[in-house]
């Protein structure tokens, strides 16, 4: 039996043909003569009609929400049927036929998220897991392009890269490691091999608090090249996230039309973005009744404040280096200020740091310690910095920031099929 997939139907090929269909049942209305059942199967949802006295009946008064199903019937076009197609239904057979559905109207976002398992069935989040596919292969089609070389990092790590507030430790036989929290040190040890290299994957940061942009575990895209400053790394950013949203506006246009975004939000998304330095950031904070002091960092709300101020992705460059993490180069006249960058997008705030590395091996030692961090934890670090040491740079983007932002989202878990958080962790 050739199955068909319902996007194909709903596309208009198939009118007066008769067609099978394979998925689950979405929705259900009985009246007197005919039986609505809306079937989805991974491309779409369609809705098929079943008459009464047919063959079809039986099982169609049978089957249940969540059931799945083949069926087999006759394909019209219909000005009311949701798509604008519906298939007049000859065969129905029940596979497995459902127990009642435990989702439907007005639940509480808690108990959704103790049955994320079965809410991920559904359209939406249908929808974003595949434009997520479709963004991860983007970026790494992007890099591929430009001569990056995709490593792959290790999970287990004996040193922190960005602050131990957020490390998660792991027993690792006798010993305590922990959860890397970024690729990026590791990605520095293979530009000597590789020059320009670049990691798709998991980060782990134990945030304490729950917010809407902050995960446990997330995606993690970390570009790491040679012989490149903190100008090349904001090109490429903003040639990336371009490239990403142009892709998607043209490629995904009735997905995100049914998430309720607008495809030409994201056709506006060009390089180059505006760029403000740090400092520029501060008055203009200041300005909107912000006593945010030059050497402080900028939290979630101030990011929206300054957000306010551009219509899309832009810059904010050359942070105090106090707010920085320990292995950012500093400007030899401006030792105060680090060759640091992040990336700031609408309602979400920051979507990537990064910058230039210290690449002198005695300033690096120094940072360290500046730091608190102990020398001997980093040897294998700084060693990249005694053999052939180069200027270098790179940058980590968040891909559940991304998407929350590009399809806007009102909370990042519904970036990530199994959201990691404080509090949750099943299922
Ligand atoms: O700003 P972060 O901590 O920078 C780094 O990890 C650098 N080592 C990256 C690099 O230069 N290779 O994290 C980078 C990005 C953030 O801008 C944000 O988009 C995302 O990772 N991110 C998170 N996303 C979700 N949940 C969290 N808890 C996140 N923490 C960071
Ligand atoms: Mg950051």
């Amino acid at each position: 039996m050739s199955i068909t997939p319902i996007q194909e139907i709903l596309a208009g090929r198939f009118e007066g043909q008769e067609v099978n269909v394979r998925g689950w049942i979405y929705r259900k209305r009985t009246s007197k003569k005919t039986i609505f059942l809306l079937i989805r199967d991974a491309t779409g949802v369609i809705q098929s009609t079943v008459k009464a006295k047919t063959l079809a009946w039986r099982e169609a008064e049978k089957i249940t929400i969540e059931s799945s199903t083949v069926l087999r019937g006759t394909v019209k076009k219909d000005k009311r049927a949701p798509g604008g197609y519906e298939i007049s239904t000859n065969e129905l057979a029940i596979m497995g036929l459902a127990e009642t559905f435990p989702i439907a109207k007005d639940l509480s976002e808690e108990f959704l998220r103790d049955i994320r398992h079965l809410w991920l069935r559904g359209r939406k989040m249908n929808i974003v897991l595949r434009i997520r596919s479709e963004v991860l292969w983007l970026m790494h089609k992007f890099f591929r392009d430009r001569g990056f070389t995709e490593i792959s990092p290790p999970m287990f790590i004996t040193s922190a890269c960005e602050g131990g507030a957020t490390l998660f430790s792991a027993r690792y036989f006798d010993q305590d490691l922990y959860l890397t929290q970024s690729a990026q040190l590791y990605s520095e040890v293979l530009i000597y091999s590789l020059e320009k290299v670049y990691t798709c994957a998991p980060s782990f940061r134990a945030e304490k608090s729950r917010t809407i942009r902050h995960l446990c575990e997330y995606w993690h895209v970390e570009p790491e090249w040679a012989f490149a400053d903190i100008n090349d790394v904001m090109k490429i950013e903003e040639e990336l996230v371009s490239f990403v949203c142009q892709a998607v506006a043209k490629q995904c246009k009735p997905d995100l039309k049914e998430l309720g975004r607008d495809p030409n939000e994201l056709r506006k998304v060009k390089p180059p973005f505006p760029k403000i330095t740090y400092e520029d950031g501060v008055a203009r904070l200041r300005e909107k009744g912000f006593k945010t002091k030059w050497g402080e960092d900028m939290g979630y709300n101030q990011e929206k404040a300054l957000a306010k101020d551009f219509a899309g992705p832009f810059f904010i460059y050359d942070y105090p280096k106090e707010t920085r993490a320990f292995y950012c180069k500093t400007y030899r006249d401006r030792p105060d200020i680090a060759m640091s960058v992040d990336m700031l997008v609408p309602k979400v705030g920051e979507l990537t740091t990064g910058g230039a590395r210290e690449d002198d091996k005695d300033q690096l030692i120094k940072k360290i310690n500046e730091a608190g961090l102990h020398v001997q934890d980093y040897e294998w670090y700084i060693d990249m910095r005694r053999y052939g040491t180069v200027p270098h740079v790179g940058f980590g983007l968040g891909v559940e920031r991304l998407l929350m932002w590009m399809l806007d989202l009102e909370n990042i878990i519904d970036a990530i099929p199994f959201p990691r958080s404080m509090r949750r962790s099943y299922p």
